[in-house]
């Protein structure tokens, strides 16, 4: 593997969406969990908002993040299930160029287990341009198990993203 930059720091947007939380209803829990967690393992948050569940508000938010270059990484919390203004993934998909099912396929597979109501989160994963957006679940205990689930993982595909690295040795674990 070789790899430019050592220093090289994850640069993290972090949208909650949420109705409560837009109209200031419900204090915001999950995002804060998403903040510490990726600051734990060195990443810079450079952005953050509460968007309520608009299809339009929560595109115009990513194609800005992304567009914009002003992170590396959106993760977005909330909206992911069955409730009837639950939209975050179909906004997502709308503007992602490439999907990554493989990470909503890991959060579900290494969560499953602690609850079976993981199945339920429609969440989905993508790249816009040089920017990745991972949907997670809007509770709090929910955001912490899913990120923990591929926070490991997040800097090697940043780092592939962004052009950090170049090429990979067989046997590389990171
Ligand atoms: N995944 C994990 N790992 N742990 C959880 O507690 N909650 C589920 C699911 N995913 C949960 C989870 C529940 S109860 C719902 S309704 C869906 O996420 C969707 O949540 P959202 O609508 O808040 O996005």
């Amino acid at each position: 593997m070789s790899e430019k930059n050592n220093n090289f720091k994850i640069r993290t947007a972090v949208l909650t969406i949420s109705d409560k939380g837009s109209r200031g209803v419900r204090k915001d829990l999950s995002g804060p969990v998403l903040k510490e967690m990726m600051e734990d393992i060195g990443s810079k948050i450079v952005y953050e908002q509460i968007i309520a569940d608009e299809k339009e508000e929560i595109k115009k938010a990513l194609i800005k993040i992304a567009d914009q270059k002003i992170a590396d990484l959106i993760l977005t919390t909330g909206g992911t299930g069955f409730a009837e203004r639950d939209i975050t993934p179909e906004a997502t998909l709308e503007v992602i160029k490439k999907e990554v099912p493989g990470i909503p396929e890991k959060i579900r597979a290494d969560t499953i287990s602690i609850t079976p109501l993981a199945a339920l989160s429609r969440a989905r994963a993508g790249i816009r341009d040089k920017t990745l957006i991972i949907n997670f679940p809007g509770s709090p205990k929910a955001v912490r198990e899913c990120l923990q689930a591929v926070i490991d993982i997040l800097p090697h595909a940043v780092k592939i993203l962004k052009g950090e690295i170049t090429e990979h040795q067989p046997n590389h674990k990171n």
